[in-house]
């Protein structure tokens, strides 16, 4: 097991209780682990504002099967990225609407490009990508 170091932090009284509020409301059992995550979150934002940064990402959007040409060009965007093509996940949701879930790994950079590539494509409902930095 990792060795852990204490810290103490003051606080005003009013902006503990919200946090508290805020931490059960979040499923949290103690304060340590939502100031933990806290941290890594702020740490992960800092590092994917270095475009060299290796990540993975997961773009997932909604679209309109019937739109013309999109899943080719939707397709193709993948094979031409196959670097930093994982994997995809098609979903049928209704008639007319599909979701697609597109994994991504590379440079955060390379990620944004090809990710914004396939956001800004006619016919997409709605999307976005969610960027993990590793290591
Ligand atoms: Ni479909």
């Amino acid at each position: 097991m990792k060795s852990l170091e204490r810290i103490g932090i003051s606080l005003e009284p009013k902006l503990l209780k919200d946090f508290d509020k805020l931490i059960a409301k979040e499923g949290y059992q103690n304060r340590s682990e939502a100031v933990r995550d806290l941290i890594r979150k702020e740490l992960s934002k800092e590092k994917l504002d270095k475009p060299d940064t290796p990540a993975i990402a997961v773009v997932s959007l909604v679209y309109d099967h019937h739109s013309t040409g999109l899943m080719k060009k939707l397709t193709n965007l993948q094979h031409s990225n196959l670097l930093s093509t994982i994997s995809s996940m098609h979903i049928h949701l209704s008639h007319h609407d599909c979701m697609e879930l597109i994994a991504l790994k590379g440079k955060a950079k390379d990620i944004n490009n090809v990710a914004q590539q396939i956001l800004s494509q006619k016919g997409v409902k709605l999307g976005n990508v969610n960027l993990i930095p590793v290591k």
